[in-house]
């Protein structure tokens, strides 16, 4: 793709973008070709801007453009780099969502400019056009503001010109300590890329929920960054009903509940569903939908309605699988999911999604029904005897 500076004038009109090929597996590049070729913007466009952290992987890619379907179903996102992401998402509230709900996204903000210096990067106009600028979210910021510079591209040097070339073009004050504004600048390959948003930092901390730090522990429990990017796929959102039906001690709970989404877990085994109790009481227990003691292979769900699904289902020694394979209990969840997790209607047009990890080895080719379809999936390397794989089923 060559971006040709332009996007730094935001002189937009009939560019197409083209989607780049990162280095992706074949299963997510197929997914976003059949979702949105190309985007095309106009004059108008107003652009995001996610910045991810550096995972060997294309979970971080696929999270952020999973979120991206939640909050805004029609835009689509353009990798410039594999850790920059450029999308039309335009409005500020999902912009800052996005970049909050994300487990791998280090920036999330409004896209200010791309260029190969730092003089070309910052296209703020001069007074007599102010009028006509189109990125409302700075223009309407009239009275001043504090900021702050965040790079780890730049050199100490090329940071601090950064910063006087913002106050001078906006007259904003520089605060290093609880900024109100952050601006990220990127290094996106051939071009740098400026972002803006209202606040950098993320407000959780991972440390706090690993599962040792946790009342219940169980050694097959998973960390809550993975928990969170599980959830995400799944693309479920705040009122909707998500279930993880082999919830072991809650980790995908305990994420989808702080993300304020409705949550149900069921496990097999009594003592484990009460961990998992006790677990996610501790987290926005007011989206808790408790946690059933049940087989979730067998048609049981005791659900109406189910929007979105993630687990992490039983194998090897560490939990229970009662001598099934990993690819017959698959096949017998999404069996009894059918019923509880309606197809796309007029009356609720949103794809529905079912995210399920699982050893890498399992031939899940065999486990697609009329109803599921396997439309995504990510590697991730745990240990030499182990890759887990996630694959993400669509609704039909
Ligand atoms: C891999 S563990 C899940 C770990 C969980 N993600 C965590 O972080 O704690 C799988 C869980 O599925 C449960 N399980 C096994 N067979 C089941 C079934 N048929 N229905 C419901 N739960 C089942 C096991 O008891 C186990 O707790």
């Amino acid at each position: 793709m060559n971006l040709d500076g332009t996007l730094n004038s935001l002189n937009l009109d009939g560019i197409t973008f083209r989607e780049i090929q990162v280095d992706l597996n074949e299963n997510l590049q197929r997914s976003y070709a059949l979702h949105r070729p190309e985007m095309k913007l106009s004059k108008k466009s107003v652009l995001s801007v996610f910045v991810l952290s550096g995972e060997n992987s294309s979970l971080p890619l696929g999270e952020i453009a999973a979120l991206i379907e939640t909050y805004s179903k029609n835009s689509t996102c353009i990798a410039v780099q594999k850790r920059v992401i450029v999308s039309d998402v335009s409005d500020e509230w999902a912009v800052n969502r996005i970049a909050e709900r994300s487990a791998f996204c280090r920036f999330g903000g409004l896209l200010i400019g791309m260029g190969s210096s730092l003089e070309e990067l910052f296209p703020y106009p001069a007074k007599e056009e102010k009028e006509d600028f189109k990125l409302s979210f700075l223009s309407e910021r009239k009275e001043e503001r504090s900021f702050a510079v965040r790079t780890e591209t730049l050199s100490r040097e090329s940071c601090a010109r950064m910063g006087s070339i913002i106050k001078e073009k906006t007259g904003w004050r520089v605060s290093l300590e609880g900024p109100e504004y952050v601006f990220q600048v990127e290094n996106g390959g051939e071009n740098f890329i400026l972002g803006l948003s209202r606040s950098g930092e993320k407000k959780f901390s991972w440390k706090e929920r690993r599962p040792r730090a946790r009342r219940f522990f169980l050694p097959s429990a998973i960390y809550p960054k993975l928990s969170r990017a599980l959830v995400n796929l799944s693309r479920a959102r705040e009122g909707d009903v998500f279930l993880d039906p082999f919830c072991g001690s809650g980790s995908l709970l305990i994420e989808s509940q702080l993300m304020n989404i409705d949550s149900l877990g069921i496990d097999l085994i009594r003592w484990i569903a009460r961990g998992a109790l006790l677990n996610t009481k501790k987290y926005h227990n007011d989206h808790s939908l408790g946690i059933l003691r049940g087989d979730s292979t067998r048609a049981f769900l005791p659900l109406r309605k189910v929007d979105a699904v993630a687990t992490d289902v039983p194998y090897g020694r560490a939990s229970s699988t009662r001598g099934k394979t990993t690819e017959r209990i698959i096949k017998e969840f999404l069996e009894s999911l059918t019923n509880v997790m309606p197809s796309p209607s007029w009356e609720d047009l949103r794809q529905k999604y079912c995210v399920i990890m699982h050893p890498s080895n399992a031939e899940l080719a065999s486990v697609e029904n009329e109803t599921f379809r396997l439309v995504e999936r990510h590697l991730i390397y745990v240990h030499r005897n182990l890759t887990r794989a996630i694959s993400v089923f669509k609704r039909i």
